[in-house]
């Protein structure tokens, strides 16, 4: 089972056309599937921010391209270190939630160092190849997250997710929908409920479109009737995505997703957060010191061209919020399934179980 799409793509330069980072823009879904080329820094930086490309690890992967867009730029100008330097600075300013980015961007600081002394055109080449190395980790990383998780679904399964944590936001097949992607292929029958997942809609149009392309079936829900959901149409399980895990189990994702730990909880219904090791912070014991993106709030007041909320009333727009790690069920990564005591269980990035 594919995905059908590519998230982004990698465009080598050719004839007089430079290289581009190719971007599904996730704006504009479900209506229109357009893909915008990204041929510098800026623009992938702009396509981060505006989340035509968005989720954790596909953050990641983008930034890493952009890093190596900045490197064409710096062929024969004589600073390309400081080239380099500028656009590892300037895409480290796009989203301060997602450890994905951050990761990414050290991996490529390294490779850049790493190519000390070799040719531009060399030092590109290499970190186009760091990038590449990056986007094929987390497509693997993802399969393997689908694998393990799935054996947590029985045939007849009914799921509630929020946000859009499935191929759209890595680099392909995704975490949460990952392993409803990987039930589904080992033949269980799985059912979704998609939150729609105000402000802006990550759960009503993007995944309940990559759900549906792969013949799953999904309802989608308001946020606000979540609770009832829980409560009365047989959830056996919610699973949801992450954007940076600290040490201890505590759970950054898209905001809502604390809220339903509650309910989930109440309900008796188990929580479980599928992502890989590269959306784990060991540097932070918990979660408390998360950076929450605050984004503008004309997201609430004036979301898809419609005023909602009266001119001069106060809006606030955290795009995400933490889970505790008493609520969390089981993290599900690329080594397998980890318990609580997180501090003992979780394996950290690049490091196994
Ligand atoms: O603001 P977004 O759409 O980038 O938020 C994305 C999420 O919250 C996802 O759940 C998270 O990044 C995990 S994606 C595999």
């Amino acid at each position: 089972m594919t995905a059908g799409f590519e998230t982004l793509r990698w465009r080598e330069a050719g004839g007089r056309s430079p290289p581009a980072l190719v971007l599904l823009d996730q704006t504009r879904l479900p209506e229109e599937e357009r893909r915008i080329p990204c041929a510098d820094v800026e623009s992938v930086a702009e396509a981060i921010e505006s989340l035509r490309v968005r989720g954790a690890p596909a953050i990641g992967v983008a930034a890493a391209y952009g890093v190596a867009l900045g490197a064409w730029h710096g062929i024969g100008s004589g600073c390309m270190r400081a080239t380099v330097d500028g656009a590892v600075e300037r895409l480290g300013r796009t989203r301060p939630t997602a450890v994905n980015l951050f990761q990414a961007l050290d991996r490529m600081d390294s490779a850049l160092e790493e190519a000390a002394g070799l040719a531009d055109v060399e030092v590109y080449h290499r970190l186009v190849a760091e990038a590449r190395g990056l986007q094929a980790a987390d497509a693997d990383l993802c399969r393997r997250i689908g694998e393990h998780g799935a054996a947590l679904l029985e045939d007849g399964d009914t799921v509630l997710t929020h946000c859009n944590a499935g191929a759209l936001a890595t680099a392909g097949w995704g975490t949460a929908l990952g392993v409803v992607y990987a039930a589904a292929e080992s033949g269980k029958r799985v059912h979704v409920y998609a939150g729609e997942t105000r402000p802006l809609l990550q759960g009503a149009r993007l995944t309940s479109w990559e759900l549906q392309r792969r013949g799953i079936a999904v309802t989608v829900i308001c946020d606000g009737a979540a609770g009832a959901v829980l409560r009365d149409r047989g959830v056996d399980c919610v699973i949801t995505g992450s954007d940076r895990i600290a040490a201890n189990g505590d759970v950054a994702n898209k905001i809502g997703t604390y809220g339903l730990a509650l309910m989930a909880r109440a309900r008796g219904i188990p929580l479980y957060v599928a992502a890989p090791t590269t959306t784990v912070d060991p540097e932070l014991a918990t979660g408390d010191r998360i950076p929450i993106e605050e984004r503008a709030p004309e997201e609430i007041s004036n979301g898809f061209g419609r005023a909602t909320v009266p001119e001069g009333v106060s809006v606030y727009n955290p795009a995400f919020d933490v889970t505790p790690h008493e609520l969390v069920s089981a993290i599900i990564t690329e080594h397998g399934i980890s318990r609580p005591p997180y501090a003992g269980s979780l394996p950290g990035p690049g490091k196994g179980a």
